[in-house]
């Protein structure tokens, strides 16, 4: 089945635009060699939009985005814009095109990549065979609550609100718990119940569902133990829910568990179009040495291939082909074991495109589509 789809990309900040360039490039081979149509169209944002047009989030990239079939976003932020107050920042253009585009959801899978096991910061015996899904809220909590500034009697003072209402965890939810009925069925909700009077209604919301998803098995934990328990025995989650702060957090902490935040993928879902983007940020210090990690965007690809157009033959593919690459020892710097030589990012994609040619051409030898 061949498709028409309109890709909106977003490359950002500071490496955003080179693993940018490696996901286009995936998407190009692929349509080129399944005879899709994939319209991509690049737009500003982030401090890159500042910069050429004064705000973080133009009026055009939302609206470019909000009409695509798909959105890939790079990476947004740098010291460069530091001082700039919150609400004008860079980060703030990735917040509004969150909320812009109705996006609630945001998947983040953390998985060890069998080539990549010994790069692990933790012992083999600890690691196991994880694979966790990080169901993280993405449009609601202190994110975007109400937040200020004063100052009385010459003391400073700031504030960011956690707020939920009812209806933000239901939806949340619902998705987290479709997820586990088609994993492993363990949902682990994550909160600070104990303390929070948001975490109380997050929980007992949670809970309240669980009985229409009676083949999940649901459990809870304090986002302070979940810290610890991610570090002692990961393998235990299947399908993690947490809050957009939570989430934030702990999905930085499950991927140095894989060996480096440059290979998590991420996906995000809502009313409108789906947006995919690694996890990792700008980086600016990679800036101009060809060293960032593709991997996470090339997932990110795979993600939107799968799960936004229904294209898992495709997905299968990229995934198989990158696992061979790493498999053949090839390593950025970040996943490259100390002394062990390295590739640049470029180099790695060039790589990876080869051997997506080599994949089509003996597809049978390695049980691929067949
Ligand atoms: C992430 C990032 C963003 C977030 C920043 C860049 C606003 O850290 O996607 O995890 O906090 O959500
Ligand atoms: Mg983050």
């Amino acid at each position: 089945m061949k498709v028409k789809k309109t890709i909106v990309l977003l490359p950002g900040d500071g490496i955003g635009p080179e693993v940018t360039r490696a996901a286009a490039t995936v998407l190009r081979e692929c349509a080129q060699e399944f005879h899709h149509e994939f319209d991509l169209h690049e737009f500003p944002i982030g401090g890159a939009a500042i910069d050429a047009i004064g705000t973080p989030l133009p009026n055009e990239t939302l609206d470019a985005c909000s009409k695509a079939d798909a959105v890939f976003l790079g990476a947004v932020g740098g010291a460069k814009w530091d001082s700039l107050p919150v609400g004008k920042r860079p980060e703030s253009g990735l917040l509004g095109l969150r909320k812009g585009m109705g996006l609630y959801v945001n998947v983040r899978p953390v998985k060890v990549l069998e080539p990549l096991r010994g790069i692990s910061p933790l012992k083999p015996e600890r690691l196991g065979d994880l694979d966790i899904e990080i169901v993280r809220e993405l449009a609601g909590g202190m994110y975007f609550g109400e937040r200020g500034n004063t100052t009385e009697n010459g003391v400073e003072r700031a504030w960011d609100t956690e707020s939920y209402s009812t209806p933000e965890i239901e939806r949340i939810a619902t998705f987290a718990y479709g997820r586990a009925e088609n994993r492993s069925r363990r949902l682990c909700s994550v909160d600070k119940a104990n303390v929070l009077m948001s975490s109380q209604l997050w929980r007992r919301t949670v809970v309240a569902m669980s009985g229409v998803y009676s083949s999940v098995k649901l459990e809870h934990m304090y986002v302070d133990n979940a810290a610890m328990q991610l570090t002692l025995k990961p393998s235990q989650f299947d399908v993690m829910l947490t809050s957009n702060m939570f989430g934030d957090i702990l999905s930085d902490a499950a991927a140095a568990l894989v060996g480096s935040i440059g290979l998590i993928p991420s996906a995000s879902f809502g009313t409108g179009a789906p947006l995919f983007e690694p996890i990792h940020g700008s980086a600016p210090s990679l800036v101009g040495t060809d060293s960032a990690n593709p991997v996470g965007s090339i997932l990110s690809v795979t993600l939107m291939l799968r799960d936004a157009f229904g294209l898992s033959l495709e997905a299968d593919w990229v995934e198989q082909s990158l696992h061979r690459v790493l498999g053949g020892g090839y390593r950025t710097a970040d996943i490259a074991q100390p002394g062990a030589s390295t590739i640049g990012g470029s180099v790695f994609t060039e790589m990876l495109r080869e051997e997506m040619q080599r994949t089509l051409e003996h597809a049978e030898r390695y049980g691929w589509g067949v």
